[in-house]
């Protein structure tokens, strides 16, 4: 019988709500995968589409954005750009059959359990579509 395959997943969270989950979570002893890879931003709209990619082509087999909940970023319009710019990405890895691999969710500081829900989903999903191996494609090259 194979290995089960476990996903390598970049996570970008921002310092004042979705990082602040990620943490309460981990105080309080909620259960989430080991697979992510928290890289703390100060604000979702720090997220540039070239930062995901990257991720993408360094061997993330997926890439999770989380941000403040709509009307709670600290820096007020930072999550509106973060929506906007990743309704454009989503056009861009449409082409390039990456869709699936990039998911945008809102976790405030007070939601650990949500963030362990998120988490633990897109795991799965990512899990279900199998290994990306961008990285030995573009190096084969
Ligand atoms: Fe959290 Fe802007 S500070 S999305």
């Amino acid at each position: 019988m194979g290995e089960r395959f476990e996903p390598r997943i970049v996570v970008f969270a921002c310092n004042w709500c979705s990082y602040a989950g990620i943490d309460l979570a981990g105080v309080s002893r909620i259960k989430y995968p080991h697979n992510v890879r928290i890289v703390k931003v100060m604000c979702s709209g720090r997220v540039h589409p070239e930062m995901v990619l990257k991720a993408l082509v360094d061997g993330a087999d997926g890439v999770l954005i989380t941000g403040c909940h709509p009307g709670d970023c600290h820096y007020i319009s930072g999550n509106y750009k973060t929506m906007r710019r990743y309704l454009l990405l989503r056009k861009l890895l449409r082409q390039l059959g990456l869709e699936e691999r990039v998911r945008l969710e809102w976790i405030s500081a007070s939601e650990g359990d949500r963030w362990a829900k998120v988490a633990t989903d897109f795991v799965e999903h990512i899990r279900r579509l199998g290994p990306l191996r961008l990285k030995e494609v573009m190096s084969a090259e």
